[in-house]
C-alpha cells in the first residue's frame, strides 16, 4: 500500500520525502480513502484524499476559492496542490482519482462541547471570509459557476415532489405501528410546514439579499479547532462551495451545529454569540435577520426530506442484516423535527428579536 500511495503522491508538486503514512478512518462521506502523509525534512503533513471520479469539477472549484482566501492572507484554509496532469486532481492509471492539500492541525469539536468563545471564534472566520470574498465580488464572480444556490430551489416543487414519492413508497411498506408516527404525524406537519415556509421565502427572495462565495457545509467534521476547543484553525472540505446568500452559511451552521434542545440556556446564549460576533465582521441587513428563524427552519425540514429517503432505502436493504439500527436513526431524526422544531423556532425568534 505504501509503494502505492507514494507513487501517487510523487504525481502532486509537494516534492516531499515521506516519513509515514496513516490511513484517518471516516463514517459514510464520499471520499473513500483519506491518508495523513508526513514529511520527512520538517515534518510538514499532508492529507491525500481518493476522491469519487466525477469530483474534478468540485476540486478545481475548491482549489480556486481557496486560493483567492489564502492570496489574502487567511491561512486556515488548507492549500491543495497542483498534480502533473495540469490539474488540482490526479487519476491514476487504474482510473483512481485523487487530490491532495495541506493538513490542518487540530481538533473537532462536538456540539456540546462548544461555548461561547468557540462560538465567536467560529463566527469570525466565517464572517471574515464571506467579508473577504465580497471585497472582491468581482474576481469572484468571473469564477465559472454553472450554477448558483437558491433558498428557494432548496424547497422548490422538484424537491418536494421527491419527497412525497419517497413517502408514498413508505407507506407501502409493512411498518410496524410503533412506526406509523412517522407517516402520520411527521407527514402531515411537513406538508403543512413546508407550504408555510415556502411562502415566507420566496417574499425574502423577492428583496435584495447579500451573495457572494459560500461553504455551504460549515459543521461539526469540516471545523478544526485549537487544543482548547476555542480558537478555529480551518475551515475545510470546500467541495460544495458555490455563489448564493452570506445568510445561508449563517443559517446552516446554526441549524446543523449550534442548536441543541438539550439545554435551552445553552443554544440561546451560543446562538446570540454567534450571530453578534458575524455580524460585527461581515454583514446581515435588518432585514435579513429577520428571515434567520425561517432559513434554520427550512435546513431542518429539508434534513426530513433525505432522511425519509434513508429511512426508505434502510428498510429496503437491511431486511436481513442489522435490521432496525439504521432506520432507528433516522426515524429518531426525522421525529425529533417533529417534537422540537416549534420550540427551535421560537428560541430563534426571541434570540433574533433582541439582535
Ligand atoms: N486538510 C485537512 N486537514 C485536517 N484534517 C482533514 C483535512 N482534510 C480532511 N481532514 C479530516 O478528514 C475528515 C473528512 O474529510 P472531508 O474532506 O471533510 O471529507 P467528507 O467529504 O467525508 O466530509 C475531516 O472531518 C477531517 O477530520
Ligand atoms: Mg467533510
Amino acid at each position: 500500500m505504501r509503494e502505492n500511495i507514494e507513487s501517487i503522491v510523487k504525481h502532486f508538486n509537494t516534492y516531499i520525502s515521506i516519513k509515514n503514512i496513516i490511513k484517518l478512518r471516516f463514517r459514510g462521506g464520499p471520499k473513500s480513502h483519506i491518508f495523513l502523509i508526513t514529511d520527512k525534512e520538517n515534518n510538514k503533513k499532508y492529507i491525500l484524499k481518493k476522491i469519487p471520479n466525477d469530483y474534478d469539477v468540485k476540486v478545481e472549484k475548491s482549489a480556486i476559492c481557496t486560493n483567492i482566501l489564502r492570496n489574502e492572507g487567511i491561512y486556515i484554509i488548507p492549500e491543495y496542490y497542483y498534480s502533473d496532469q495540469n490539474n488540482y486532481t490526479y487519476k491514476s492509471k487504474n482510473g483512481t482519482t485523487w487530490e491532495m492539500e495541506t493538513y490542518i492541525d487540530g481538533l473537532n469539536c462536538k456540539p456540546l462541547e462548544i461555548n461561547s468563545k468557540t462560538a465567536v471564534s467560529l463566527a469570525y472566520q466565517i464572517g471574515y471570509i464571506h467579508k473577504v470574498f465580497m471585497e472582491i465580488n468581482d474576481s469572484v464572480l468571473n469564477i465559472n459557476f454553472e450554477s448558483e444556490i437558491d433558498f428557494i430551489n432548496m424547497i422548490d416543487d422538484t424537491q418536494h415532489l421527491r419527497t412525497i414519492n419517497y413517502m408514498n413508497e413508505l407507506l407501502t411498506y409493512n411498518i410496524p405501528a410503533k412506526d406509523k408516527l412517522i407517516t402520520e404525524i411527521y407527514w402531515e406537519k411537513y406538508q403543512q410546514v413546508r407550504n408555510e415556509i415556502f411562502n415566507n421565502i420566496r417574499n425574502l427572495t423577492k428583496k435584495k439579499i447579500n451573495k457572494t462565495l459560500i461553504h455551504r457545509d460549515i459543521t461539526f467534521g469540516n471545523i478544526i479547532f485549537d487544543n482548547n476547543k476555542e480558537n478555529v484553525t480551518g475551515i475545510i472540505d470546500w467541495d460544495t462551495v458555490m455563489l448564493g446568500a452570506n445568510l445561508q452559511d449563517v443559517c446552516y451552521t446554526i441549524g446543523h451545529y449550534l442548536v441543541d434542545t438539550r439545554n435551552k440556556a445553552h443554544t440561546i446564549d451560543l446562538v446570540s454569540s454567534f450571530l453578534k460576533a458575524y455580524i460585527s465582521t461581515s454583514d446581515l441587513s435588518k432585514y435579513e435577520i429577520l428571515y434567520i428563524p425561517e432559513i434554520v427552519d427550512l435546513f431542518l425540514l429539508r434534513t426530513t426530506g433525505w432522511r425519509t429517503k434513508n429511512y426508505l432505502n434502510s428498510l429496503k436493504e437491511n431486511k436481513n442484516e442489522k435490521p432496525y439500527y439504521y432506520v432507528n436513526v433516522y426515524k429518531r431524526k426525522i421525529l425529533y423535527w417533529v417534537k422540537k422544531r416549534d420550540k427551535i423556532k421560537n428560541w430563534l425568534e426571541y434570540i433574533t428579536n433582541k439582535l
